[in-house]
């Protein structure tokens, strides 16, 4: 039998040292928690998209009475993306929450696996790792990839 590892690495930053491109990622992930529409879980998430062509897309998570057909932060973002910008590739997402209080997690919160899912495929196209960002309130995780979040994938297609 053989054995082998999966590891990621996460980094742990202060907001302070971040770079300002970072930084500008991370005040719209958080701005964006404001546009969620979350009636029935009150947990607020937003996500915010660099593009290769500069764009960045912004995105919140929009529940619904018909609970399954409510969508996290980062597929709407990401798949608005794809629509409308199919030749950009994904350079970085930021990726902010907030709790039933009203007030930003204190620990990062990271992305559901259908949303793991969904960005790897963006990753796949870009050719590159996609910069990730988990804001918590005073601590924002930084991974070079979505792979990272994702290590074992179905990258079959
Ligand atoms: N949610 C996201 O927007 N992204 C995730 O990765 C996990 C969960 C949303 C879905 C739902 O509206 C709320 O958070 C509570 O699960």
């Amino acid at each position: 039998m053989k054995t082998f590892e999966v590891k990621a690495t996460v980094e742990e930053l202060r907001y302070d040292e971040l770079t300002e491109a970072q930084k500008a990622l991370a005040d719209l992930a958080r701005e964006a928690t404001h546009r969620s529409y979350a009636p029935y879980s009150h947990f607020r998430v937003g996500a915010a998209i660099r593009l290769s062509n500069g764009e960045i897309i912004t995105g919140a998570n929009q529940e619904n009475a018909a609970y399954p057909s409510g969508t996290c932060a980062e597929r709407s973002a990401c798949y608005y993306d794809g629509v409308n910008y199919p030749d950009a590739r994904f350079e970085a997402i930021d990726i902010a929450d907030r709790g039933t209080d009203g007030e930003f997690v204190d620990e990062p919160c990271s992305p559901c696996g259908a949303c793991r899912q969904a960005l790897l495929q963006y990753e796949l196209l870009a050719g590159r790792g996609v910069e990730v960002l988990l804001c918590g309130r005073d601590r924002i995780y930084r991974l070079d990839s979505i792979r990272s979040l994702l290590p074992f994938a179905f990258t079959e297609f």
